[in-house]
């Protein structure tokens, strides 16, 4: 069993261009936007592990600045919570009373049958080799263990983020150079991911369809855009005259707005399964 500081690295290309961008907006992502998702990764816990006083080894892959491992501390109270990521300084956000290995989710530094239960809240997306990820999460589960995900469904039109991607195409922002979801054509189809999740060895799997809500001022979502996502890595590109031309441009544009244009909401997929 691994524990304390580990590490392991990953070498595709897809993985690392992840693996950099959250080690740029690490210290952003635990200030300004954890919080939102966090709510979700502690529902799932709760949904996961109902009575976890059995427990004894309980893994969040893809913890992030890791708010939801008190949490997972709270619901197993015997068990060792370890928080594991891709990204280094997304670990250093977390809590150090807990364990936490750097690792990659493709490759899991575990011995097989050793993790009586695994959460991924808003993970499964990002990794290229999804029946990989899967496959090594039921390997690292006992038999009879949990596993539990969040994932983005559909999103409702937002309208401030309209307006900032049109400011920005105006702008003559390239491409985003680092796509970060190579597995959302399958995370975000029930029907999809069930079979995926039949495939690597689970069973009584359970996707449910909740509510996303946020609503930040304009001048946290200005803040936030402008570091983390598609559009932040677009304007990282665009010389630093234009780049500061275009922020001031979408200020001016975002001011113009109604409060309610910056709610951002939607739907999330809860799934919930066991290693057979
Ligand atoms: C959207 S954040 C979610 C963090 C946390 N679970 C939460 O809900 O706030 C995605 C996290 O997954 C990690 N990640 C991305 N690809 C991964 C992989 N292949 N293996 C492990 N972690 C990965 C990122 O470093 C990042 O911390």
């Amino acid at each position: 069993m691994a524990a304390g500081s580990e590490k392991t690295t990953s070498t595709d290309p897809t993985t690392a261009a992840i693996r950099a961008n959250y080690s740029r907006v690490a210290t952003t992502y635990a200030g300004q936007w954890a919080e939102t998702l966090a709510h979700h990764g502690r529902a799932l816990a709760e949904r996961l592990l109902p009575d976890g006083r059995a427990l004894r080894w309980v893994g969040e892959v893809g913890c992030g600045p890791g708010l939801v491992l008190a949490d997972l501390e709270r619901l197993a109270p015997d068990a060792r919570v370890v928080g594991i990521d891709l990204t280094e300084e997304m670990l250093h956000q977390a809590p150090t009373r807990f364990d936490r290995v750097a690792a990659d989710a493709q490759a899991l530094p575990f011995r097989s049958g050793t993790l009586d239960a695994v959460l991924m809240p808003f993970v499964l997306f990002h990794v290229p080799d999804l029946p990989l990820a899967l496959s090594e999460v039921r390997r690292t589960l006992a038999a009879g263990g949990s596993f539990g995900a969040v994932t983005w469904f559909e999103h409702d039109p937002h309208q401030a983020y309209q307006v900032w991607v049109e400011v920005i195409d105006e702008y003559g922002a390239p491409p985003d150079p680092a796509p970060q979801m190579p597995s959302h054509a399958v995370t975000s189809d029930p029907g999809k991911l069930e079979i995926a999740l039949q495939t690597a060895g689970f069973g009584s799997i359970e996707i449910t369809v909740e509510r996303f809500h946020h609503h930040p001022t304009a001048a946290r979502f200005l803040a936030h855009s402008q570091v983390i996502g598609a559009m932040a890595r677009r304007i990282e590109q665009l010389p630093s005259d234009r780049r500061t031309a275009c922020l001031a441009a979408a200020e001016r544009e975002l001011s113009r707005l109604e409060p309610d244009a910056f709610i951002e909401s939607g739907t999330v997929l809860y799934v919930t399964a066991t290693a057979t």
